[in-house]
């Protein structure tokens, strides 16, 4: 994918269903698996702040802990009414673990290289 720059997440990989705050780059974003794939979110609910990884998975989507608004994993939609969006970040699987890419005007925002 173009302009998009590659981080290693660090953090162990659990097995199984998961749901946990990673930090990436120095950015704290919320990282799960459900129905064998794993996702990597915006950890700070658009809403009103929840914290993304305190939730749950339904049906492809993330559940917020605080309203219980529901985002999409695929696409960062937010359900059918809400008229909101969480980012969802690009993963690529190499020999030596998993990485995550951001685009790079994202990252010159972010992590202000
Ligand atoms: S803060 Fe997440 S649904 Fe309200």
């Amino acid at each position: 994918m173009a302009n998009l720059r590659w981080y290693k997440i660090e953090e162990e990989i659990p097995v199984g269903d998961f749901i946990r705050q990673v930090v990436v780059a120095g950015k704290k974003l919320c990282l799960l698996r459900t129905e064998g794939k794993i996702y990597l979110i915006q950890n700070t609910c658009p809403h009103a702040g929840g914290i993304l990884s305190g939730g749950w998975c339904s049906s492809g989507s993330i559940i917020c802990p605080i309203h219980r608004y529901a985002y999409n994993l695929e696409n960062g939609r937010g359900a059918e009414g809400q008229g909101d969006y969480i980012d969802v970040y690009p993963l690529r699987l190499e020999d030596d673990g998993l990485y995550a890419g951001f685009h790079q005007s994202l990252f010159s925002r972010f992590f202000r290289k």
